[in-house]
């Protein structure tokens, strides 16, 4: 059994190295891929606080397609260049939106989501893979740490589809 860790941090970067840490020794073992986005979601649901989803969006060669998440039913398919996850595959660029309101194409999958981050997915090779969404219910929930956290997040589960 794997315990989530709920262990009070002394700042926002710590805890996300400790997640890191969690997320290398979680995903190491383990070579299916939907296994481990699966794992790796679930561990950053319950982990971080004020989030209500959190999941990927696979690149099928053409479009985004919703893969292994935590949180509401969401939006299947997203075009390149559509909503911020679209945006984010298309820039490979992280996107960081603090109202989603102000922005501009913004899928709206859970009206609750008031605030998101999205990280795009490059595999070794520079294909795109996808992209590593995360929303909250409170604007302005994520800052510049947290795009931080979430990029050296995402390069850990990174290594684990590279390998
Ligand atoms: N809001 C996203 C769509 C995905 S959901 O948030 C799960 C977007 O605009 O791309």
């Amino acid at each position: 059994m794997y315990e989530v860790k709920t262990q009070a941090y002394a700042s926002k970067r710590e805890h996300y190295a400790d997640l890191c840490l969690q997320a290398r020794g979680l995903l190491e073992g383990e070579s299916d891929i939907t296994a481990n986005a699966a794992n790796f979601g679930a561990l950053i649901y319950h982990s971080l606080p004020d989030l209500n989803w959190c999941g990927f969006y696979l690149f099928d060669g053409t479009e985004l397609v919703v893969g292994p998440f935590q949180g509401k039913p969401a939006c299947i398919r997203i075009a390149l260049g559509r909503g911020v996850c679209g945006t984010a595959a298309q820039t490979r660029q992280t996107q960081l939106v603090r109202d989603v309101n102000q922005f501009d194409g913004h899928i709206a999958c859970d009206a609750a989501s008031q605030s998101e981050i999205v990280v795009p997915l490059t595999r070794a090779d520079g294909r795109l893979f996808g992209v590593w969404d995360v929303d909250s219910p409170s604007i302005a929930r994520f800052d510049d740490e947290d795009r931080a956290g979430m990029e050296a997040l995402c390069a850990v589960f990174m290594e684990s589809v590279n390998r």
